[in-house]
């Protein structure tokens, strides 16, 4: 029997329309996604500002679609109580923020969320090796964090097959997804490497079809 596994595919809402959040949700909503990736970035840990928890609150409450809040901060720890009064179904923060990272995934999943750790180009997948059984969301930084548009740097897929590989060797639970510059041409090689969700700000948004590009970039046409 042929099983084929489930590809999640999560538009980014940082290349949506601000100005009308609603539409933005719509059209994420008519492409079928399964999750919505939302970007808080607190202009410290990365260059830019973008939303915080009143954000994720409001959007929770026009949509069902599972909250992916991906916490681009100083201080996760400090966050995490209000984003998951938000509606957030998962809180992913990042490695290079936080001291204590495996309390901050207790802190999470003790507040009834699920908790995810993310970590930038530039570092190791080996850092994270403590945290495999922990953790239920691996989220691989495909470009460095702060801005949408820019191309998925290819090295950090070597970090998701070895993501993969320990996983089925080592029976662990976690999801793995990737965020950066993933688009329809690149995405058929992204899944080869064991990727569980697809995160897709301006090839989504910036497509004159995002049904299409959502459609091409989950793997159910062909490019
Ligand atoms: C970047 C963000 C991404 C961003 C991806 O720091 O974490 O989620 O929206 O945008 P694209 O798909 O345009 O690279
Ligand atoms: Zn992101």
């Amino acid at each position: 029997m042929n099983i084929t596994k489930k590809i999640f595919f999560a538009p980014s809402l940082l290349s949506g329309d601000f100005a009308n959040i609603k539409d933005s949700v719509n059209i994420i909503e008519k492409a079928k996604a399964d999750w919505i990736h939302l970007d808080v970035m607190d202009g410290v840990f990365v260059p830019n500002i973008t939303f915080g928890h009143k954000m994720v609150n409001d959007i929770n409450s026009i949509t069902k679609l599972t909250l992916d809040v991906h916490l681009m901060t100083v201080h996760p720890e400090n966050h995490i109580q209000n984003f998951v009064k938000a509606g957030a179904d998962y809180i992913t923060f990042h490695l290079e923020a936080a001291t204590h990272s495996h309390r901050v995934i207790q802190q999470i999943k003790d507040s009834g969320c699920k908790a995810g750790v993310s970590i930038v180009p530039g570092t190791p997948v080996t850092l994270l090796s403590e945290l495999l059984p922990h953790v239920d969301l691996i989220l691989i930084m495909s470009v460095n964090p702060g801005f949408g548009g820019q191309s998925l740097i290819k090295e950090t897929l070597d970090k998701i097959k070895y993501l993969n590989d320990i996983r089925i060797l080592k029976g662990y639970k976690y999801l793995i997804s990737i965020d950066g510059g993933v688009n329809r041409d690149n995405a058929e090689l992204i899944r080869s490497k064991g990727t569980d969700i697809l995160i897709s700000g301006s090839s989504f948004f910036k497509s004159l079809d995002p049904v299409a590009e959502a459609d091409l970039i989950r793997g159910n046409k062909e490019v």
